[in-house]
């Protein structure tokens, strides 16, 4: 009888955990605005996170500690490995915060980061720490893979390299992680899942939808994991334009669960501190970036370029006002025979990277990847890193309402303002290169570490 009332009690513990936000986020974060920052906080919790380490949950689970210490090993293990991951994460903020009020009047000028000193505190405690664990359930190809090539390319190479068994952010017990991948790839559902496509009707979001809830159903039932934190140390990684939809239909269970996308859309409910915003990043068949057509300052002889389709309101603007019209702004909706992509960003100063159908584009790690100032023209994109890159120090953002300005804008540039930014593309483009396996500061490592730093941003404890 004891016994069971013991065992109820600690169900329910486990039921009960509660996520609640951290402050943190109001030194690391650069939330785009307030309204966005309220918003999460409600999401995560009513009450701010106490000061102090020592707990009223703790004080509680301590409690129970000791009543089940001689018994149920294994509800003890679980509850003092979830300590022990708060007490590493504690550490880690703690030494962040550390860094970020030592850097606090030595701020460098120019520097690419928000927080340089910061950043690469969290990078050490992140490489020190973090671990990741991907859940074993389903198969192939929907789960565990992912495209590898063209334009959704991040997603499978992120999944393949996670789930690599040499990575070292991989958790080899979900007792040890600090997040969970759901390793479900929407690009191959949508490949695979979505067969035949005769009309608009066979491309009801509601299959996709219904694939995730199943997956995160099982799981949630086998494992402790996603119940104790509501999903919110739980994340998924798609590139597909469809990656926001997976939580439409049913929004309560995805509300503290973190969507890592590219289509990071602020108008279609992607919330910069819970979600994380990945680049796109265009990968030839067996390559991991185009060649380096990257020329010197002085041999760059086209002030802007672009070249694409007219997908979506603002590339038709851009092109109705600037395709071949003009010598300097180089606007192409296709290019002639012969001329090559990837040498014309190499030759240009600055390249005009505009929102498509969707927000994100390959163009902007294109641009970089040649050494072009990036020009963003979009609405409502939340830039990737962007809570520790500054991206004003490596790249231009032009209002849509000022496309017909864009000239008088980029020669208004000063040559000194010129090179500030040139040199800056060149430092930044390190965390947009991918390589396999990962290596530190690198794209994935930089997915990795967005992740990281959300996760950083709450605590589980017990209530
Ligand atoms: C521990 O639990 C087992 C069953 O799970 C029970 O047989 C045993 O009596 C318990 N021991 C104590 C000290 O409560
Ligand atoms: C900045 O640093 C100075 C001196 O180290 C310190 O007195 C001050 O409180 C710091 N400010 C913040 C916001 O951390
Ligand atoms: C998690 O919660 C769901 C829904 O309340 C429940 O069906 C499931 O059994 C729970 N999982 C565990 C491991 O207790
Ligand atoms: C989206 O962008 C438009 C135009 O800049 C702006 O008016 C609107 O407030 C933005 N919406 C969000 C959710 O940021
Ligand atoms: C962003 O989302 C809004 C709302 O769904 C949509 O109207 C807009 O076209 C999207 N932006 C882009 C560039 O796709
Ligand atoms: C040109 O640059 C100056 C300062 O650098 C700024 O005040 C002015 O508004 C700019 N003009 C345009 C058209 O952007």
């Amino acid at each position: 009888m004891k016994l069971k009332g013991l065992k109820s009690q600690i169900c329910l513990l486990l039921l009960l955990l509660l996520v609640l936000l951290l402050n943190f986020s109001l030194v690391f974060f650069t939330p785009s605005n307030e309204e966005q920052h309220r918003m999460i906080h409600r999401i995560h919790s009513d009450s701010p996170f106490p000061p102090s380490s020592s707990t009223r949950g703790n004080q509680h689970l301590k409690e129970i500690l000791s009543t089940a210490a001689n018994n149920d090993s294994l509800v003890h293990t679980r509850i003092t490995s979830l300590e022990r991951i708060e007490g590493g994460l504690a550490r880690a903020r703690a030494s962040i915060l550390e860094a970020i009020r030592s850097s606090n009047h030595t701020k460098p000028k120019g520097s690419i980061y928000l927080n340089p000193r910061a950043f690469h505190q969290s990078q050490n405690e992140m490489k020190k720490r973090f671990k990741v664990w991907v859940y074993k359930e389903g198969e192939q190809p929907l789960v565990h893979d992912g495209p590898v090539n063209n334009k959704y390319a991040i997603e499978g190479q992120f999944i393949d390299e996670i789930e690599n068994k040499k990575s070292h952010f991989i958790a080899n017990n979900p007792e040890h992680a600090h997040v969970f991948l759901i390793p479900l790839s929407i690009s191959k559902v949508i490949r695979y899942v979505y067969k035949p496509r005769r009309s608009r009707y066979d491309y009801d979001p509601e299959r996709l939808q219904r694939l995730i809830e199943d997956y995160i159903s099982v799981v949630a039932t086998k494992y402790p994991f996603w119940n104790r934190s509501t999903g919110a140390d739980h994340f998924l990684i798609s590139c597909h334009d469809w990656g926001p939809r997976i939580s439409y239909a049913n929004p309560q269970l995805f509300k503290n669960f973190m969507r890592v996308l590219c289509n990071a859309n602020t108008s279609e409910g992607f919330l910069p501190n819970r979600d994380v915003s990945i680049p796109e990043v265009y990968l030839p068949v067996g390559k991991l970036g185009p060649p380096n057509t990257a020329q010197q300052p002085a041999k760059r002889t086209i002030l802007a370029f672009f070249a694409g389709g007219a997908h979506g309101f603002i590339r038709k603007r851009l092109l109705k006002r600037w395709k071949n019209k003009d010598k300097e702004v180089q606007v192409h909706e296709y290019l002639e025979k012969g001329q090559d992509y990837t040498k014309l960003m190499g030759l240009s100063k600055f390249c005009l990277c505009p929102s498509g159908y969707e927000v994100a584009s390959p163009r902007v790690v294109e641009a970089i990847y040649a050494g072009c100032v990036p020009v963003i023209i979009c609405d409502n994109y939340s830039l990737p890193f962007s809570d520790v890159l500054n991206w004003n120090k490596f790249s231009m953002q032009i209002e849509v309402g000022r496309i017909p300005e864009i000239k008088t804008i980029l020669q208004n540039v000063t040559q000194d303002k010129y090179m500030e930014l040139y040199f800056s593309v060149r430092r930044v483009r390190k965390h947009f290169v991918i390589n396999r396996p990962a290596r530190p500061f690198d794209l994935i490592h930089m997915i990795l570490h967005s992740i990281w730093l959300r996760r950083l941003n709450f605590r589980l404890v017990t209530s």
